[in-house]
């Protein structure tokens, strides 16, 4: 079978070679298209796979219909909204993630972040600390489980709030030494920080509003590590025009980039590229989880990291 990495963002070298031997060792050919430009390119390498491995790289009806012998898309990654899960289900596609794989290196790039914006740029001016900031992680899942352990080394007091697992829940997750509250307004009211960790889903598009956005303490900041369809830009334009000390820092380029760039440019930052799974160590968890996922499938059907209905 004819296995294909599909990465517009590639992979680490390392992690190509390590995905390229677990594919052909279990007897399949292996291929790949890196750094396309263009669509076309996409749906042309796609005519002759049975299975493929990407990135946030989207797979909608029409590359599935350029792919007759699909049967299985593993996403390298948490998020998997660049999926066309209905088209997928509907043609008999397995699409899968691999939860978890790069949640250290998203969640090492928030306080990167952090500490940048904090340090202003290191331009040699002076900056400001984390330590004893109250930070707040909306939802609770793999990153932000790394977020509160390395925010605990920072001395920062950490809120959590999910809006899947119950307050029980959350309290029962001690280890990481978070402070659960009832609801997303309670988080907000609380922290000088909040860190964003849901999915991109219908119930949590641009549900970063003004109602939540007011609530914060002055100063405040916003970090995005998660999507930025979670954010109501309209919303966070209008706050940081009211507010003067309110910061938001994303990895994920704003609809409104220059806008925000144009109008705050102290206060609103982003990496050019979406940089937080971008580590070789990353690389490597998530593209040979997916790897070893894609050879358990063709073997035997296993799909336990199934994320679209059958
Ligand atoms: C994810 O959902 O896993 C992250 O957003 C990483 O996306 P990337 O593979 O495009 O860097």
């Amino acid at each position: 079978m004819k296995v294909l990495i599909v990465t517009e963002k590639p992979f680490a070298p390392q992690a190509v070679q390590e995905i390229e031997n677990i594919i052909e060792n279990a007897g399949h050919t292996f291929g790949k298209l890196e750094k396309y430009t263009d669509k076309s390119q996409l749906t042309d390498a796609v005519k002759d796979a049975d299975a493929i491995i990407i990135r946030s790289d989207i797979i909608d009806k029409e590359v599935m219909d350029a792919a007759p012998k699909l049967k299985v898309i593993v996403r390298a990654g948490a998020g998997y909204d660049n999926v066309d899960l209905d088209a997928a289900t509907q043609k008999d596609i397995c699409v899968m993630n691999t939860p978890g794989q790069n949640a250290n290196a998203v969640a090492e790039l928030v306080f990167g972040m952090l500490l940048y914006v904090q340090r202003n740029h290191f331009d040699g001016t002076t900056g400001n600390e984390l330590k004893n900031n109250r930070l707040g992680l909306y939802a609770f899942g793999n990153v932000a489980k790394m977020v509160a352990r390395i925010a605990r080394g920072f001395g920062m007091p950490i809120y959590a709030y999910s809006p899947i697992l119950t307050h029980d829940d959350l309290r029962k997750e001690g280890e990481y030494g978070v402070i659960s509250v009832y609801s997303a307004e309670e988080l907000f009211e609380n922290s000088d920080i909040i860190s964003l960790h849901m999915p991109l889903l219908e119930e949590t598009e641009k549900c970063v509003n003004y109602n939540l956005l007011s609530r914060m303490p002055n100063p405040a900041i916003v970090i995005n590590s998660a999507r930025k369809e979670v954010i109501n830009e309209d919303d966070m334009m209008r706050i940081m025009e009211e507010r003067p000390k309110f910061k938001y820092i994303t990895d994920i380029k704003a609809d409104r980039h220059d806008e925000f760039v144009a109008k705050f440019p102290d206060r609103y930052f982003t990496t050019p590229k979406k940089a937080g799974a971008q580590t070789s160590e990353a690389n490597v968890n998530a593209g040979l989880a997916a790897a070893r996922q894609v050879v358990a499938f063709l073997k035997s059907g296993d799909d336990r990291f199934r994320v679209n209905p059958k």
